[in-house]
């Protein structure tokens, strides 16, 4: 059982960038710039604790080159994000990342919509989950906070559940939010009590990440657009100095 929340360790959130748009500014015209992997260099010295690639089936922005080079040159862990597909698990066992998150993918999709349907899918998540562990790769699946796939995800002996925010950060006024909210941190606590680790993602941005990363349990936070979209005014260093500013702020009284 979760103990009570005064009773829990304090743990520092940590900041996952997802470089992505990076590499969509690159493809928009075909380039060399700006360079994704520069880009996570420039994030480790800001104080990332990790980076972030989904390298996707249509690679509509990060190409099979950046992931190998990322893997030469990142320092904090990398993960991949990527699809439950045999060839994507092929790409994962050559390149190597520290941690591969598995996502839905749809290719007429403007972005990840939605969590992976792990309940129901045991059979063919199994014995890919099954080689990336073998191969000493972290496996976190993304899911909706909901019960059924928390449950299935431990199930299925995944490292990490990484929660997916998008019906939080599109939630349209305080009660909506709340309610949003409400069933990550269920998500969370009932994560924790199962064994897995807890992270969470999509649609973060400076106002609305706050909360989140104030969630029982949660370790790792993985922000890409909002990120990126700051750093393109501002640069990419004080885009993430401003980000692990925002996870740290003490939360609002009241709360
Ligand atoms: N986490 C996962 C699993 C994702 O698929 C994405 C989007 O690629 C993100 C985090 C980052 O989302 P955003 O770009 O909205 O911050």
């Amino acid at each position: 059982m979760s103990q009570p929340l005064e009773n829990r360790p304090q743990q520092r959130v940590r900041l996952g960038v997802n470089v992505d748009h990076v590499a969509t500014l690159r493809q928009a015209r075909g380039t060399r710039y700006p360079d994704p992997v520069l880009a996570a260099s420039l994030c480790e010295l800001a104080g990332a604790d990790q980076i972030t690639v989904h390298l996707r089936e249509d690679r509509r922005h990060i190409q099979d080159r950046d992931v190998q080079i990322l893997r030469q040159t990142v320092q904090v862990p990398l993960n991949l994000e990527m699809a439950a597909t045999p060839a994507m698990l092929a790409l994962a066992l050559q390149y190597r990342p520290d941690t591969v998150t598995l996502v839905p993918e749809k290719r007429q999709e403007r972005t990840t919509e939605g969590g992976l349907a792990v309940a129901g899918h045991e059979a063919e998540l199994r014995p890919i989950i099954q080689a990336l562990k073998d191969a000493g790769i972290t496996v976190s699946l993304f899911i909706d906070p909901s019960d059924e796939q928390v449950r299935a995800s431990a199930e299925l002996r995944a490292s990490t559940i990484e929660l997916h925010t998008g019906d939080y950060c599109a939630a349209l006024g305080h009660l909506a939010a709340e309610q949003e909210l409400s069933k990550l941190r269920a998500a969370a606590e009932l994560g924790h009590d199962l064994g897995l680790a807890v992270a969470a993602g999509h649609g973060l941005d400076y106002r609305n990440v706050g909360a989140v990363a104030r969630l029982p349990w949660m370790e790792e936070l993985n922000i890409g657009h909002a990120l990126v979209s700051r750093a393109v005014l501002v640069g990419m260093e004080r885009a993430v100095r401003e980000m692990i500013a925002a996870i740290h702020l003490p939360a609002p009284l009241g709360e």
